[in-house]
Formats: structure tokens, C-alpha cells, sequence
């Protein structure tokens, strides 16, 4: 987790780096800091106070030098040593004329710690980060340039990393390198009048200013060009160039990446947190996923899915792997992909399948699912499928994340940024571009025809309409969030493809509000949790008219005999369902296996309700960060 950001040949770089630690706070918040280049040494501050480390910054550093033109920073999710100041990036060498700020964890650093005290290094932190700084602080000593000291450090580093360091000595320099951990190198403003930035010429030519972060966010409205550096690639940036290498040394060629989102995506439009602002725009996401998918002839336009009627025919099992709400979007797609391509369909969790040997081979298409495409654990068990020799392909909102980069084929949702926590709008289209693999398996495969495909696409995109009429009653769930704001224990049931919709009511809920929600599939009570209701109990059951209606409320009934207080979300006009509700959150109907993009809206809704009734951060939950880059 933790992001990172690095700024060179501005006149001053601090506001540049304050922007955009604002913008990647979604990857961690436990403290922040800056370090600057200023009148040559290294000048730097730092602030830990939980959710409020970046507010702190923007007061401490009232008493920074002007002026400086090349700085770096960072927003940190804890690891190694707890939320703390003197745990805060950047960290310093022994003279305090090196500085880094790390993403990842340095496995060996306990090892190389011990080996740096030896050597008389003096540590002043408990983070694995530090050991960086004074390895490159030896090879500074050795004589080496910045970009070497880090590459022979790097040598000796085992782990993942994103990485930027600022050396005293190199003014106007800053160094980058990644293995595994995210990096996008930002070019920005002509050099000089008559000069274009991202024209002709070496890479970086022209640009008068250089930018690195961990994310595209944080680049958005001042990067022109957005470039990608490799894994186990060093580069050295400066105002006018840019030189990668690898830890060799030898010459590297960074790819560009296409980015298409605009500042106002990134920024909150008017909403007062990042998740209502995410939450209400899901129509729009849902129907620019849709858009232009099918062709005339009822085939399938999916980017680069690369899987033709050949390889298609050759799939006897498909292995969606996934984690948190990704993983949920893969569960409600199983029923699509059994029911529709007539394919045996497994979902796994991706920090679970890696350490199972699981059975895969050539026919296996395995699916990676995930909205940053950077997620460590889902990278990691799709790099084992692959080792297996199965077809891989990822599902993701970032073009060319790591995942998008690795895979056979890729297959975009295009929900625009995603900045709170909490996923939304995200989850709802990985459920629709799962839904859209699974029609054009069906048709290549022909269990489906022409008809079938263009009725079934035709109730996607009427999804959306819905969608907005659902969220069109926030304010009715806010009332209901209200009322039971003082529980504390909520158990939320569904059955078939309102399973996954449960165990995302309750993700939600837990991971915004703090309050303990389980989700059980409801046929699953009576051999166990059953024992837990009680008078206080709050159920929370999907009960729209899917196949197991009548089984979902004989559960109903199950619990509220027993005490529970039953909250029920019921298709309109249903005054059956809704006459065994406490309180009733009404959505419209719509196709059975696309019920979950819409029956999920209230949970949603009333997750995000509750947290706020609670006076709590819903963008920024404790604990917690937007991107997993860590095991
Ligand atoms: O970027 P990914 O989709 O791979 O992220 C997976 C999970 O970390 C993510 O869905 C997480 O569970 C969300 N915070 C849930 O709201």
C-alpha cells in the first residue's frame, strides 16, 4: 500500500506534491510527509495523527523553504512499525542528505538492518523503508551516483518495492525504480517557448516538469504523458530527461500508457465524500461499460479479450479469481457463465488459491478480477496460473495496471476513478464485464443464439435506468439506516445470486460503519448460526422475486420468530414480502441474474448512511486502503 509522489524542475514543487498526496491518501493514511531539495540539503517534515496525517502536513509545512525544485512524498499505510512520526516517509540516511519513500515491504530488511548496524548506521525508525536509505548512503560514499547506489542497493533488497530518492548532492534529480509495487512517471509543461513537451525526441525532451506517483490520480490536470516503468527498472528523472535502465544498468524502454480520465473524475463534483459522488455515479459507469460491446451480427467487441471461437472451444473450466468485493462480482458472475456459456465455473479467493496447488492446465481460462489491477495477492495467483500453462485474463478499471499488462487478454470495465475506499461503482461493473464475458462465451460457443444475446444485452443496458431510480431513494434508506443506527450486530441473508449481494451488504457495512455484519446464504441458518439470533438480532435478506423466493422467506420467518428485527429488500409493489419486513428497501425488478446490480444499491446506501449517522469518514475507514500492495 502507501503512495508515493515525486516532483522535479518546477520552480516549487511542494504544492504539486501536496495535490497529489491528497490524491492517493485512498492508498493509505497513518502519517505523511514531504522531503525537498533546498539550498543543498535535504529539508523534511512529517505528520501521524490517523486520519487527519495529511491536514497536519499541510500546517507543518507553513515553515518549508521556497522555492524548491525538485521534492518527494508520501501517504503511508502502515507495514512495518506502527503509525507513528518517526515511522513517517521519507526516511533518511545517517547524514540526512539521502531520502526515500517506499512502497512495499522489504522482506530481508531485519537482515540487512542488522548488517547496517554493524557497519555503524544509526536507525531511527522500525520500518523495513530505512534500510534503503543507508544502503544508498554507502554506495553514495563508494563514490556512486544516486541511480547507482539505488541499483546496487536494490540488488540486495528482496521484497516489493516502488520507490523515489532525493539525494543532496544531485540537485534536480530524482530516482525511481519498481519491482511488483505501482509507478507512473508523469511528463508535464514545455521547457521553453517553442518547445512541446511529449513531441519528437528522446523520451522527456521538452518537459520542464517530471513527475512519479503511485497511481494516475495524483497526475491528473498536470501530466500530459503518462509513462510506465518496469519491473526491476531504475529511472532517473530530471527536468528535459528521463533515463531508465535496469539493476544492470543497461538501457530500458518505458511504455506509454493511455489514459483517458480527466481531473473532474478524480475530484469530488460537488458530493461530500468520494463514495456518495462514486455511488451515484453507477449509471453512467455501468452504461460506458456497455457501450459499443455489441456488433451488429449479436458478436462481441471486448479490448483485448483475444479469446476467439478456437480458444473459446478449447475452455472446460473457467477459475474467476478475485478478493473482497471483486471477488463478490465473481461470485454473482458464476451464475451467468454456468447458465449462459454452459461452462463449470469456480470463484476463489486470490490469497487462497496460490497456496492450495490448485488443478489448472491449458483449457483452464482463469479470470483476474480487480479494479486496480495491482492488487498483490490476485497478481500473485494469476502468475501461478499462468506457471500452469492457463489461459489468463484480467478484469480491470485501470488501463495497463499490472494485471491488464500480464494477462493473455484483458477486458476493461470503464468506471473512471475509483477513490473511496469502499468499492461502488467498480464492483458493479466487474459484475457487468463478467456478465458481457459470459454472453460472448455463450455466443462463440453457441449455447446461445443471436436473439437470446441481443434480448439479454438489451436488459444490461436497460440496467442502468434502474439503477438510477434506485438511487433515486436515498434518502428513504438513510431513514432506515437511521432507525437502526444503535445496532451493533447485523446478519444479512440471501440465497442463489443474492448470496454475493449479501456478503457485499455486509463487506460495506463493516468496512464503513465498524459494525459486525456476517452474511450467510439463508438455507444455511438452521445448521448453525441460527443460534445466534435473538431479540435485537438485525436481519438484513434480500427477498427480491428471484428462483428461491418462497425458501428465502420461510428463513424470514425463522428469524423473526426468534426476535430478529427484519429489514427486507423487496421488488416494488411486492406488499407480500414487505408485510414480513421491520422495514422494507424497495427496488425495482429486473432480470434474475442481473438483480445483483441493482438489489446491492441499498446496502450500499445504507452502509454508507449508517457510517455517516455515525459522524464517520467514509472515503478513509480505519485500518484499511484503496489498493492491497502488500500479502
Ligand atoms: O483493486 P481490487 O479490486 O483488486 O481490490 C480488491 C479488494 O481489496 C477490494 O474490493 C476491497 O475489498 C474493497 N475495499 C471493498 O469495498
Amino acid at each position: 500500500m502507501c503512495g508515493i509522489i515525486g516532483a522535479t524542475g518546477e520552480t516549487d514543487v511542494l504544492p504539486l506534491l501536496l495535490d497529489g498526496l491528497g490524491r492517493l491518501e485512498y492508498r493509505g493514511y497513518d502519517s505523511a510527509g514531504v522531503a525537498l531539495q533546498a539550498n543543498g540539503s535535504i529539508w523534511r517534515v512529517r505528520a501521524a495523527a490517523g486520519t487527519h496525517s495529511l491536514a497536519d502536513l499541510q500546517r507543518f509545512v507553513e515553515s518549508a523553504p521556497t522555492g524548491s525544485a525538485a521534492g518527494i512524498g508520501h501517504t503511508r499505510w502502515a507495514t512495518h512499525g506502527r503509525p507513528s512520526e518517526v515511522n513517517a516517509h521519507p526516511h533518511t540516511d545517517c547524514s540526512g542528505q539521502v531520502a526515500v519513500v517506499h512502497n512495499g515491504i522489504v522482506e530481508n530488511w531485519r537482515e540487512l538492518a542488522a548488517l547496517l548496524v554493524e557497519r555503524g548506521h544509526v536507525f531511527t525508525s522500525d520500518t523495513d523503508t530505512e534500510v534503503i536509505a543507508h544502503l544508498v548512503e554507502e554506495g553514495i560514499a563508494d563514490g556512486a551516483s544516486l541511480a547507482d547506489a539505488l541499483r546496487s542497493t536494490l540488488k540486495k533488497v528482496r521484497g516489493t518495492y516502488a520507490i523515489v530518492a532525493v539525494s543532496s548532492a544531485e540537485p534536480g534529480t530524482l530516482v525511481a525504480a519498481r519491482r511488483v509495487s505501482p509507478l507512473v512517471v508523469g511528463l508535464a509543461r514545455p521547457a521553453a517557448v517553442g518547445t512541446t513537451c511529449g513531441g519528437p525526441g528522446p523520451i522527456g525532451s521538452g518537459c520542464g516538469l517530471v513527475m512519479v506517483a503511485s497511481d494516475i490520480p495524483a497526475l491528473l490536470g498536470v501530466a500530459d504523458r503518462f509513462l510506465l516503468l518496469g519491473d526491476d527498472e531504475v529511472v532517473e528523472l530530471r527536468a528535459g530527461s528521463l533515463q531508465a535502465t535496469n539493476l544492470d544498468g543497461e538501457s530500458a524502454v518505458m511504455a506509454e500508457m493511455s489514459v483517458a480520465w480527466d481531473l473532474a473524475a478524480a475530484e469530488k463534483g460537488g458530493y461530500d465524500d468520494f463514495m456518495s459522488k462514486e455511488i451515484h455515479e453507477q449509471p453512467q459507469a455501468l452504461t460506458d461499460t456497455l457501450l459499443g460491446r455489441l456488433r451488429e451480427d449479436a458478436t462481441f467487441e471486448l479490448d483485448a479479450l483475444k479469446i476467439g471461437p478456437s480458444e473459446a472451444a478449447a475452455i472446460d473450466k473457467i477459475l474467476v479469481v478475485a478478493c473482497g468485493s471483486s471477488y463478490h462480482a465473481g461470485l454473482v458472475a458464476r451464475f451467468a457463465l454456468e447458465k449462459w456459456a454452459r461452462i463449470p465455473t469456480e470463484v476463489d479467493i486470490a490469497s487462497e488459491l496460490r497456496y492450495r496447488g490448485p488443478i489448472l492446465d491449458d483449457r483452464t481460462l482463469v479470470v483476474g478480477v480487480s479494479q486496480s489491477g495491482e492488487t498483490i495477492d490476485t497478481l500473485e495467483a494469476l502468475a501461478e496460473a499462468r506457471r500452469a500453462g492457463a489461459r489468463v485474463v484480467a478484469v480491470s478499471n485501470v488501463v495497463d495496471s499490472s494485471m491488464a499488462r500480464s494477462a493473455d487478454g484483458v477486458l476493461y470495465t470503464r468506471a473512471g476513478p475509483e477513490v473511496g475506499v469502499a468499492a461502488t461503482k467498480t464492483h458493479l461493473t466487474q459484475i457487468t464485464a463478467l456478465e458481457l464475458l459470459a454472453l460472448h462465451l455463450a455466443r462463440v460457443r453457441e449455447q446461445l443464439g443471436a436473439g437470446e444475446i441481443r434480448e439479454l444485452y438489451g436488459a444490461l443496458c436497460a440496467t442502468p435506468d434502474r439503477v438510477e431510480e434506485t438511487l433515486a431513494r436515498s434518502e428513504e434508506v438513510a431513514g432506515v439506516a437511521t432507525r437502526f443506527a444503535s445496532s451493533r450486530d447485523f446478519f444479512f441473508l440471501g440465497r442463489h445470486v443474492s448470496y454475493p449481494v449479501a456478503l457485499e451488504g455486509a463487506l460495506k457495512l463493516k468496512e464503513i460503519s465498524y459494525v459486525r455484519a456476517e452474511a450467510y446464504p439463508a438455507g444455511e441458518l438452521k445448521h448453525g448460526p441460527i443460534a445466534l439470533i435473538e431479540p435485537g438480532s438485525v436481519v438484513v435478506a434480500i427477498a427480491t422475486r428471484t428462483a428461491l423466493w418462497e425458501k428465502m422467506m420461510s428463513n424470514v420467518a425463522e428469524v423473526r420468530s426468534r426476535g430478529a428485527a427484519v429489514i427486507l429488500v423487496v421488488n416494488d409493489g411486492d406488499e407480500e414480502s414487505a408485510a414480513a419486513a421491520d422495514a422494507v428497501l424497495w427496488v425495482p425488478g429486473t432480470h434474475e441474474l442481473l438483480s445483483p446490480l441493482v438489489d446491492v444499491l441499498p446496502l450500499q446506501l445504507f452502509a454508507y448512511h449508517l457510517a455517516r449517522h455515525h459522524g464517520l469518514d467514509v472515503d478513509r475507514p480505519r485500518n484499511l486502503a484503496k489498493t492491497v500492495t502488500v500479502e
